[in-house]
């Protein structure tokens, strides 16, 4: 922002503090009636021998008003700032309308790549609600990270490789019915894998029998590797009519299985740097100097694991896309796991090793007992999608009989209302699924501010006035200006939302404008007769300027917006 850099200019030349220090220092006040920014003039006590409130009435002496600065306060040791309100609104507000949708948007991450691995749920089971925490999480800070101009890769690592498919194939030989599967196929393969679990309690030569099919599977069968592509299939179809509800998609779907033939050089590897230990008859890679449990990378029996798949992953992606960041969107329970694996990585001598960031979240629980359970005690997520739409779709028929498209905004207020439910807090806190809370369209939720959204749409559908070329000096109220400065927040917001991997930066961010806006939208007439012209157009401007700084903002976050609901 130009202001923001005016004033550190000012001060770097006044306080002769080195540019970088008073950049660092500068602060958003956290009340509007001290400022749009302030200087802590602590850092200047001790070169200049002087207390910081004397220290800040010099400084705010020495600077004074001109052509951004409305006015200087000091206050105890802080100078603060108030800008010139009609310039900075005039500023502002022509920024985001030629910015459009990339107000916000930075050029920080040019030329860099940023991996976000997210969703991977296991093929032949059901995609449950950790896998979709993970999806709306991974699936909102690809488009931060691009929004800030960083090449982005999203990927679906699929549990689609291990022991189990040795069970799954056995299950499938002795009571699969391809006809059954076909018409449910994650409920039925579930269904006679549980059922070989309990036959191998009694019978424990099945275990043998996976064994050698995994075996047979590994080692390119032809039969079995036939079957193992059935199950990949059909399950992706079913994940993927998922991923078309929730609008999400991916570059690559290089599971586990992708890595089947690439995990015999990380054990040469690992062999060749000494860094492999026998314990058990598994190879390990020890790590008690990082004071965590060793790695297993083979098994007693042979077999290479999931972390060895992990490892062989990481190594290929730096190889394929030498990335600046490999970030990992899984549960918090996988913490340790990925601990492991970017401790081995760095003893491997991979400097790169610090580049890869595990972004966990915490647990879901239910608020509402009964959520629609097609089959037994697992929560099939594709009918959780289905029950928010229905839901929306009583209520919007409720309070709009008329609408004609109201399938289509029950399907993204719907959607919207479930992708926030996981956006609106910091990620490793447990969340409550409850409806009442997910689609209260005055509660926090994606409902009132795609409500907000589409009030201030339909504001400017009912005219026909040109306000582009408003003159802003006109809204220079409280409550106008808040809106504003809220506005030229908007990147701040965006880059803490990157830096932290924390997309609720951006959910409370659009949140917090849309409460602004409605408390605009109550208390200052827009349309009115008795408006004057100019002021008209001038709050015309800044409703434009909010509806397309909230779309860009949810888009953010995954979620549709509606024009009228
Ligand atoms: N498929 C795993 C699960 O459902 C998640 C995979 C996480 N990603 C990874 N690179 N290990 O628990």
């Amino acid at each position: 922002m130009e202001f923001e850099k005016h004033i550190i200019d000012k001060i770097t030349e006044l306080s002769g503090l080195m540019r970088e220090t008073v950049e660092n220092a500068v602060e958003i006040p956290p009340e509007k009636k001290l400022g749009d920014l302030a200087f802590p003039c602590f850092v200047l006590a001790k070169t200049m021998r002087k207390a910081p409130p004397a220290i800040a009435k010099e400084l705010a002496e020495k600077i004074g008003s001109d052509e951004y600065i409305d006015r200087v306060e000091a206050v105890g040791g802080y100078v603060n700032f108030f800008y010139r309100r009609d310039v900075f609104s005039k500023t502002v507000l022509s920024a985001i309308k030629s910015a459009g949708e990339n107000w916000g948007s930075s050029d920080i991450g040019k030329g860099r790549t940023v991996l976000v691995e997210f969703s991977s749920p296991n093929i032949a089971k059901p995609f449950h609600i950790g896998h979709l925490f993970s999806t709306a999480i991974g699936n909102s800070l690809e488009k931060i990270y691009r929004h800030l101009g960083y090449q982005t890769v999203k990927i679906n690592h699929l549990g689609d490789w291990g022991t189990q498919f040795g069970k799954l194939i056995s299950a499938y030989k002795r009571w699969g019915n391809k006809e059954v599967i076909d018409k449910d196929p994650i409920n039925e393969l579930l269904k006679i894998y549980v059922k070989f679990h309990n036959e191998a309690e009694k019978d424990p030569s099945l275990e043998d029998e996976a064994r050698m099919y995994f075996k047979m599977l590994e080692d390119g069968d032809e039969e079995t590797t036939a079957l193992w592509q059935y199950f990949r299939d059909i399950s992706l179809i079913e994940f993927e009519r998922v991923y078309n509800m929730l609008g999400v998609s991916f570059d690559s779907y290089a599971g586990e299985s992708f890595y089947s033939d690439k995990m015999q050089e990380v054990v040469d590897l690992l062999d060749n740097m000494q860094l492999l230990s026998d314990s058990e008859n598994a190879k390990v890679v020890n790590l008690s100097d990082c004071n965590i449990p060793p790695c297993i990378i083979v098994k007693s029996d042979g077999a290479t694991i999931y972390a060895t798949r992990d490892l062989a992953a990481a190594i290929y992606r730096k190889r394929t896309y030498d990335f600046h960041k490999n970030i990992y969107v899984v549960g918090t329970p996988q913490a340790l796991h990925f601990k492991q694996i970017f401790s081995v990585l760095d003893k491997m001598g991979y400097e790169w090793a610090k580049d890869c960031v595990h972004v966990g979240f915490g647990l879901v629980k239910f608020a509402d007992k009964k959520l629609s359970t097609r089959h037994g005690d697992v929560v099939f997520l594709e009918d959780v999608l289905n029950e928010s739409i229905q839901k929306t779709l009583e209520i919007v028929s409720k309070n709009s009989p008329s609408m004609e498209n109201k399938e289509e905004v029950a399907q993204k207020i719907g959607i919207g209302a479930i992708l926030y439910a996981f956006l609106k807090s910091s990620r490793e806190r447990d969340i409550v699924f409850s409806w009442d809370d997910m689609l209260d369209f005055e509660g926090e939720s994606a409902p009132y501010v795609q409500y907000s959204y589409a009030r201030g749409r339909s504001i400017l559908r009912r005219t026909d006035i040109d306000y582009l070329n408003a003159d802003v000096s006109k809204i220079t109220s409280d409550d106008e200006y808040a809106l504003v400065s809220l506005l030229a927040g908007f990147e701040d917001a965006v880059r803490d939302a990157a830096d932290k991997n924390e997309p609720f930066y951006v959910t409370r961010y659009v949140t917090n404008l849309a409460r602004a806006f409605n408390k605009f939208y109550n208390s200052y007439p827009i349309l009115k007769n008795d408006v004057d012209e100019e002021t008209k157009k001038a709050r015309l401007l800044l409703v434009d300027a909010v509806t397309q700084v909230i779309k860009t903002a949810l888009a953010l976050l995954g979620i549709e917006t509606v024009e009228s609901m």
